[in-house]
């Protein structure tokens, strides 16, 4: 199946999303959520539907009005992050035949697109919304032969070999335990309460896996592992969700999504006074992670695994949430306050004990409760600092009854100011007491310069922003923000293109999953995976590389390196490092294999000695050892020293710009295929410039050009990320098949792919400016850019005199990709 994409592998893109369908216990009926494949453990499927973009629609039997309109709309462009889009829609409408538009955008959180823009996607999907909400459609109603027909709940499902499902089934796999035998783990899902409490007091340490999505984390980072896993996803009471006089219990099995339906029906229902720590929560459901990821973490895990930066913990805290913990001993309850959150041994839930529920009380009428946070994006984006606060008056005043402040995001854990709430009590709520607060709190919440994380500064703005804002909050009210939503003109002429570009060739493709990117080229006979070895030094010699230990491990093919190499090994710079590495991430060596699994073990194998030399990190280090790649070049115009003596004013200064990465939904692949006859080869390669693949490739085996088809049928994102570093890969990969003479597939992971392609350069840039009150400006710049290649260009014509000095430095950085904003591949 081609759809299912790979984008990210932690839960980011959205491009691995499918339809998961289980029987929900309590409710007694079948649920229907989107999931990121990519985060999904195998054993967890078991007894569930897996509904792929394959199972809604296809261009061989019949396309699904989702991936119909998407394409019609102009909602793709590479089309990498399609499926994941049509598989987010099609979950909703599954659960929902009219949703709501802001069900509709929600859908959509988790899902990333670097092409396409996000107006024309949720365009094409207005035409689901509830009626009276698919309004200013201008892109559907110019193309009449469409029909805007919203679907009804059979029609949803109507297409698809998946349907009907046979729920039945499961129904009766919730009767037994289910026990799965791996090579290094046992996976346990009971059924009952006492069975999981038992299997929790003989494996202590074995996690209770619900989403996976904090766990997956720790195991793709740090390498955890875990011997027993305890699946707890088919226990009633762990989903349970009643009322009682102190506030709303709601099972710690539940998914966040579920919390956040939940809450959403029970807020109108209930006094305003009551509901003021569940619109705290709402606020950051709507906005935490993705509606993928919602849909898979659960309440329990999120409470559990402490994210230092997870939302909802500060905010279940000052609402003084209670954990209503079981077992074998017995049934106790916890509060969720900073202690918890701290993991103090006094406070925290023991090793054999599991959270069944959470208690989430009703707030006072003098209670004010609010949730900050700040990310890099309103949705699907960590925070960088997040917050839960609360005050109680004494009634009838404005004097501090209680208080509590929690921030995520500053320390390895949520932190409380909970000494500078204590002396706060008491106190009016006036400015007196905001600058009170802010100097207490930066005193108590202390973030040394060196915090991990980086960024200390800012986030020590946003402490005190924050309780700035509830300050005024709680003084004044909610403010609320106003969105604007531009739309093209209703008025335009029907024959007017402008905006309405014709549909792409592969849109139904993309919406369908059948369009075929690197990855989804079937194997080939005889095909072999390959990883690669990278440096871990900035610059260095290779005194040895030792491949003994790789070849040995099973499914390992061969090992490649520079000396494998029949012809040119690379252009501008080295494919394999051949003497020395100069960055870290260079690539030194490839390992062949049966599956990628075995070469990326075969990979870890291989051992490297360096010799450290001096590296160079900054490009003002770069400037101080006059590290240059190219001659200094300069444009000159008009007398600079004139300019300048007859100025009313001169302004000097520097400029600094990071670097960038590309971040292409589809990360660099290529498959070479060695045909029979005259060493020709078959490269297929996802690149925006196939000429140069051509050429390095068939330099690299001392081949004629004509003798490497090179094929490029579509590419998954690009943006200047996939010029020159093809190449290198296809370099790589055609070495390999020509040592073995088995075609070779090279798809690198996301973190390989960053850590190897270098992105966009940094600059720096000093620049000395005068100005005379008759005149324009008299520039001297000098810009600096690590790793570049291009001399920068700027329309001169209005400047009298200048001087426009660039130098290209040479660091110890991966080498740079094209900086502009152009669009490559996609278009
Ligand atoms: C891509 C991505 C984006 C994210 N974005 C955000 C975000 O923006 N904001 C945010 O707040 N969070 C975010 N998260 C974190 C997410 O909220 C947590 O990972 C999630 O809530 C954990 O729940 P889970 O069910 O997946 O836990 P699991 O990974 O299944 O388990 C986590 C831990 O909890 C324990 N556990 C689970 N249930 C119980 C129980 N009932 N009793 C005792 N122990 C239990 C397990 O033993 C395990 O140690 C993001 C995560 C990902 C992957
Ligand atoms: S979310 Fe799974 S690949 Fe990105
Ligand atoms: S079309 Fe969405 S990532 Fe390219």
């Amino acid at each position: 199946l081609s759809g299912t994409k790979y984008g990210c592998g932690i839960g980011g893109c959205g491009a691995c999303t499918v339809m998961i369908s289980t029987y929900d216990p309590v409710a007694k009926q079948i649920q229907h959520r989107p999931a990121n494949s990519c985060l999904l453990p195998i054993c967890s499927l078991h007894g569930a539907a897996v509904t792929t973009v394959e199972g809604v629609g296809s261009i061989k039997t019949r396309i699904h009005p989702i991936q119909e309109r998407l394409a019609k709309c102009h909602g793709s462009q590479c089309g990498f992050c399609t499926p994941g889009m049509v598989m987010s829609i099609y979950a909703l409408l599954r659960n929902h035949a009219e949703p709501s538009m802001e069900q509709i955008i929600s859908a959509l959180d988790g899902n990333l697109c670097r092409c396409t823009g996000y107006r024309p996607i949720i365009d094409s999907y207005r035409s689901f919304a509830r009626v009276g909400q698919y309004f200013q459609m201008c892109f559907l109603f110019w193309d009449s032969r469409w029909s805007l027909k919203r679907l009804s709940l059979p029609e949803v499902s109507a297409f698809g070999k998946s349907d009907p499902f046979t729920f039945q089934i499961m129904a009766q796999e919730q009767l037994r335990t289910l026990i799965f035998h791996g090579k290094r783990t046992t996976w346990i899902s009971p059924t009952s309460l006492n069975e999981l409490l038992e299997l929790k007091a003989k494996y202590p340490k074995a996690p209770l896996v619900v989403g996976n999505t904090s766990v997956e984390l720790k195991k793709t980072h740090h390498d955890a592992y875990h011997p027993i896993i305890l699946h707890p996803v088919r226990i009633p009471e762990m989903y349970v969700v009643s009322s009682t006089d102190d506030g709303l219990v709601i099972g710690a099995a539940c998914c966040l999504a579920q919390l956040r339906d939940i809450l959403m029906e029970a807020v109108p229902k209930l006094p305003e006074e009551k509901t003021k720590i569940y619109q705290a929560l709402l606020q950051h459901l709507r906005t935490l992670a993705g509606e993928q990821i919602r849909s898979m973490a659960s309440l329990g895990g999120h409470i559990v695994s402490r994210g230092s930066n997870w939302d909802l913990n500060p905010v279940l805290s000052v609402g003084k949430s209670v954990l209503n913990l079981a077992s074998e001993d017995g049934k106790r309850q916890v509060l969720l306050n900073d202690q918890f959150l701290a993991g103090c041994e006094h406070a925290d839930i023991k090793p054999k004990e599991v959270i069944v529920s959470v208690l989430i009380p009703y707030s006072m009428k003098d209670d004010f409760i609010s949730a900050f946070r700040q990310a890099e994006s309103q949705k699907n984006a960590l925070s960088i600092v997040n917050s839960g606060m609360r005050v109680l008056f004494s009634p009838g005043t404005d004097i501090i009854a209680d208080l509590s402040i929690l921030y995520g995001g500053i320390g390895s854990t949520t932190l409380s100011a909970r000494k500078s709430c204590e002396k706060l009590i008491g106190r009016q709520w006036n400015d007196q007491m905001l600058s009170e607060a802010c100097k207490l709190v930066l005193e108590e919440i202390f973030l040394p310069s060196s915090a991990p994380g980086g960024r200390v500064e800012y986030r020590r703005t946003l402490l005190v922003s924050f309780l700035f804002r509830f300050y005024l909050e709680v003084l004044h009210g909610l403010h609320q923000m106003v969105r604007t939503v531009y739309d093209v003109d209703s008025g335009q002429s029907p024959q007017d293109p402008v905006g309405r570009p014709i549909m792409h060739q592969s849109g139904i493709k993309h919406a369908t999953g059948e369009a075929v990117y690197i990855d989804d080229i079937r194997p080939v006979d005889g095909e072999l995976s390959l990883a690669v070895v990278t440096s871990i030094r900035a610059h260095a010699k290779i005194i040895s590389i030792d491949a003994s230990e790789a070849l040995r491990v099973p499914g390992v093919v061969d090992v490649v390196t520079a000396r494998d190499v029949p012809g040119e090994n690379g252009k501008d710079e080295q494919a394999y490092a051949e003497e020395k590495v100069i960055c870290v991430g260079q690539i030194i060596c490839a390992v062949v294999a049966e599956s990628v699994t075995q070469a990326k073990c075969g990979a870890e194998k291989v051992k490297i000695v360096y010799e450290d030399l001096e590296p160079i990190l900054t490009i003002e280090d770069a400037i101080k050892h006059k590290s240059y790649i190219t001659e200094e070049r300069k444009i000159e115009k008009g007398d600079i020293e004139k300019g300048f003596e007859s100025a009313d004013e001169i302004i000097e200064g520097e400029l600094h710009v990071g670097g960038q990465e590309h971040f292409y939904l589809e990360t660099n692949s290529v498959l070479v295929i060695p045909r029979v006859e005259d060493k020709e080869m078959d490269v297929y390669v996802s690149t925006q410039h196939a000429t140069d693949v051509q050429e390095l490739v068939a330099s690299a085996l001392n081949l004629q050009s004509n003798k490497i088809m090179c094929h490029v049928k579509r590419v998954g994102g690009a943006f200047g990320g996939k010029i020159t570093k093809p190449s290198l890969f296809a370099v790589i990969a055609a070495v390999a098949a020509n040592k073995t003479g088995r075609p070779v597939r090279f798809v690198l992971e996301r973190n390989m792919d960053m850590l190897i392609t270098g992105g966009r350069h940094p600059f720096f840039g000093k620049y000395k400016v005068s100005e005379r009150r008759s005149y324009f400006a008299y520039p001297d710049g000098d810009q600096s850019q690590t790793g570049g290649l291009k001399a920068p260009s700027a329309s001169l014509r209005t400047i009298p005199s200048c001087v426009v000095l660039s130098i290209h430095q040479k660091d110890g950085m991966s080498s740079k990709r094209t900086w502009t904003g152009w669009r490559g591949g996609p278009r």
